[in-house]
């Protein structure tokens, strides 16, 4: 089968399609057919190499995937043979840690891969395997940010950065889903007025409004309830100055930066909470099926583009001009 495979961190180039054998299903796994990928800007930070955060190489990348399963072990009913599945990018790895496909065990970017089917999470036969793909790592990480550990309540307001991104539109679409009023943050007029269509009730484009902090000031008076930064960088310190007393500045990442200059004065003085998430469950995974298939939650595809073009949707992501998801078709 083709696999995707990092041998070495480095630029595009480094991400090498190969021929490797198929899997094998051992008797408690199923194998599944992969028909849909999402990149995520955690496949650019594994491409590239994280400080302080060893990747071991070569590794097969990728951590979102849909399919369908074609093969049981010897274990497993054949009940499962031609189920529709998304796969929970939650591993248990040797040590008993629980790791992410695709960054700490070789990931989904193959056409086939063999899996436990305790992480695999039944698809209604109508779910399209492309929108599908996009939910674990994006709009997993969302809502455990903003529902689990965020605990947003109907009514507050919600300050949403690089809102255009992947969690970014999960965001949008939780907040909207709980009522809050959400103001957006952006970096283009274009990504703006999608923003718009999306549900977001204001937007600020940063690149223009780079003092965004007043502009969220003016608009709420006192600042807002909960602010959703995994920007990191020049961002943070802006951030601290947009809440409200007793605020709640959610994070899971940090893409321009984890070391910003930060004034711990705005912590104390307003006493405000800086709550870290990371990762999902499984069950938020399933809850944002149900959500897909009521309607309710709609991931937003910017690209499909064919498993040989990889490059190009790392290229893309990159770049930082999409909106929503890019998805790999096989
Ligand atoms: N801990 C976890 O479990 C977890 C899970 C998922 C993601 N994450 C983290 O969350 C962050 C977002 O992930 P994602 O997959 O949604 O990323 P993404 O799709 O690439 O979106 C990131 C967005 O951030 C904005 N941005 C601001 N400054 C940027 C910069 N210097 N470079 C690139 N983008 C910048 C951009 O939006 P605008 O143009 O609108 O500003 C961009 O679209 C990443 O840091 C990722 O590692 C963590």
């Amino acid at each position: 089968m083709k696999a995707v495979v990092l041998e070495k961190h480095g630029d595009l180039n480094s991400l090498l399609i190969k021929n490797i054998p198929d899997p094998i299903c051992k008797e408690n796994e199923v194998v599944v057919e992969i028909k849909a990928c999402s990149i995520n800007h955690l496949d650019i930070f594994v491409r590239k190499g994280m400080p302080g955060h060893p990747i071991n190489l070569p590794i097969i990348p990728g951590g979102d995937a849909s399919g369908k399963v074609i093969e049981v072990g010897s274990n497993i009913s054949t009940d499962w043979i031609g189920e529709k599945v998304l796969i929970d990018p939650n591993i248990k790895l040797p040590s008993g840690r629980i790791g992410i496909m695709g960054e700490d065990a070789d990931g989904v970017l193959c056409e086939k891969i063999s899996v436990d089917p305790s992480r695999l999470i039944k698809l209604h036969e109508n779910m399209d395997y492309y929108k599908a793909a996009c939910l674990p790592i994006a709009y997993g990480a969302a809502w455990r940010m903003l529902i689990t550990n965020g605990r947003i309540q109907p009514g507050e307001q919600i300050l949403v950065l690089g809102a255009s991104g992947g969690v970014g539109n999960a965001c949008v679409q939780i907040a909207r889903m709980f009522d809050c009023f959400v103001i957006a943050g952006t970096s283009s007029d274009e990504k703006a007025q999608k923003l718009m269509e999306l549900g977001a009730d204001v937007v600020i484009n940063y690149s223009t409004e780079p003092d965004f902090h007043r502009t969220v000031r003016s608009m709420t008076g006192d600042g807002v309830d909960v602010a959703v930064n995994y920007t990191g960088g020049d961002s943070w310190i802006k951030t601290l100055k947009c809440m409200k007393t007793n605020g709640r500045i959610l994070t899971c990442g940090a893409t321009a930066g984890f070391d910003p200059k930060t004034d711990i004065r705005f912590i104390w003085r307003k006493e405000l909470q800086i709550l870290g998430s990371n990762s999902w469950t499984k069950h938020d995974i399933e809850s944002l099926v149900i959500a897909v298939n009521d309607g309710i939650i709609n991931p937003i595809i910017h690209e499909i583009i064919p498993f040989q073009d990889i490059s190009r949707a790392h290229q893309i992501i990159e770049s930082r001009n999409f909106f929503g998801k890019i998805v790999i078709s096989f």
